[in-house]
């Protein structure tokens, strides 16, 4: 099987290379001559654990290349996939499907054959149509049917979803393009993966509902720890106490400073807009949004309230940038809401991340940064935890008591034991959890 992926993002690249390993032999495709020739190299793009050592594999075993054209790669494909980004057009929910349609187009005037075309962005319901038609537009003799097959891979654990998926969801409708699709997801037939087959709308609805529950799911948790607080409940207990009903479920029971990246804030968004406009709102959704703009901003609250009610003067020391741990994103992250509103109280920050400061150091540039966690809470007057990667979770709290100018900490990850920390001696506020 050969294969083609327009659009070396993060979905396309992990799922190009996933394929590969497969034994599917793969093209990505991008139009960016410098990422390609980054790629050709054996240089990653974006940081993701396990990522790099696929890439060098399977390019070194012929399976996996890089190029800037689609043209020869299409023509000699049984599936393209189109994963260019669909970010929120402006002024709106809306995804913006420029791209999308862009490679529509080409891959119509590319294909040679039969060819399946299949839609791997999360794109609105209906794409998937105005796809087939955009490419039977083009090219009236083509041969080819659109899939629609959404990616449920998280970041930072990217490979792992992809290769072990709780299931793959195909939107195919014709027999023969069921039979390719079969065929590239071999592998995980054998390890017994729950394959879903339905329409094309179906697919496209699958991909946003799982990611407005599990968003609705978050925000549950994070208004029942606001709850719990008031009422001297531990949302932790909480959480596994409910979690292990098996009907509830105890994954994406944490709560925290509300959901970021690059999916949940952007497809919540795109699926708020479109029930609204075909007349079918989704009032829980819209309420989730909101919720979750709200609390991001509480959360600088919640730090001012740690350092007596005022910030001015004072210096925060902030571990963790990224939306979450094992990332170098940082779009949508909880920080770029939480540290401008610290600033703007009066507060110095001082911020540290083990992949995201590059990024970080063009969204937030009025903060300064440090070489290691230590180096930023040396002095500071409180201590924030807004991404809880592993390094910080074992952080020495000697050494940290004895560098902090006060002994504050604002666990917003739940990291560490409330009652180990006061008897630790830290003045010490998480969430949801009674001190
Ligand atoms: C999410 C989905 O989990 C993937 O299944 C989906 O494929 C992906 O979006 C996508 O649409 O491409 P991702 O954004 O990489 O994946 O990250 P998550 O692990 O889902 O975390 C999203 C946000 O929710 C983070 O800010 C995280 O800190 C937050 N979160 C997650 C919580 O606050 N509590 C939880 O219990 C879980």
């Amino acid at each position: 099987m050969r294969i083609s992926m327009i659009g070396t993002g993060y979905v396309g690249l992990v799922s190009g290379t996933c394929f590969s390993e497969f034994g599917v032999t793969v093209t990505c495709i991008d139009k960016d001559a410098g990422k390609i020739e980054r790629l050709n190299r054996g240089e990653i793009p974006i940081y993701e654990p396990g990522l790099d050592a696929l890439v060098t594999s399977n390019a070194a075993a012929g399976r996996l290349s890089f190029a800037t054209d689609l043209g020869p790669a299409v023509a000699d494909s049984d599936a393209v996939f189109i994963a260019v980004g669909t970010p929120s057009r402006r002024g709106g929910g809306h995804a913006d499907l420029s791209y999308v349609y862009a490679a529509a187009r080409e891959i119509a005037r590319a294909m040679n054959g039969y060819t399946v075309v299949v839609t791997k962005s999360t794109v609105p319901v209906g794409t998937g149509r105005e796809v087939e038609r955009i490419i039977r537009e083009e090219r009236p003799d083509a041969d080819f049917d659109v899939v629609s097959n959404p990616e449920f891979l998280r970041e930072g654990s990217a490979i792992q979803d992809f290769m072990r998926p709780d299931r793959v969801v195909i939107g195919a409708e014709s027999e023969r393009a069921q039979a390719v699709m079969r065929q590239l997801y071999r592998v995980l037939y054998l390890i017994e993966t729950p394959i879903v087959f339905t329409t094309l709308e179906s697919s496209e609805m699958i991909k946003y509902a799982a990611n407005t529950f599990l968003a609705t799911k978050i925000t549950f948790i994070n208004e029942v720890a606001d709850l719990c607080e008031k009422v001297g409940a531990d949302v932790h207990d909480v959480a596994r106490g409910i979690g292990l009903d098996n009907r509830i479920g105890r994954k994406f029971l944490h709560a925290g400073p509300g959901y970021g990246g690059s999916c949940f804030p952007k497809d919540t968004l795109a699926l708020v807009t479109t029930a609204k406009e075909v007349g079918s709102p989704l009032r829980i959704v819209e309420t989730v949004v909101d919720i979750n703009a709200k609390r991001k901003r509480a959360m600088a609250e919640r730090i001012i309230d740690a350092c007596d009610g005022s910030v001015v003067g004072k210096t925060v020391a902030i571990l963790g940038l990224t939306f979450k741990p094992n990332t170098d994103d940082m779009r949508d992250s909880p920080s770029l809401d939480i540290v401008p509103a610290l600033v703007e109280a009066g507060a110095t920050v001082r911020a540290f991340d083990p992949e995201g400061m590059d990024e970080a150091r063009k969204l937030l540039p009025d903060i300064t940064y440090g070489a290691d966690a230590y180096d930023v809470m040396t002095g500071a007057d409180a201590l924030v935890i807004l991404t809880e990667w592993n390094e910080f979770r074992a952080l020495n709290l000697d050494r940290v008591k004895e560098v902090l100018k006060a002994p504050v900490m604002v666990d917003l990850r739940n990291v560490y034991n409330p009652t180990d920390m006061v008897a630790a001696g830290f003045r010490y506020t998480s969430v949801g959890r009674p001190t």
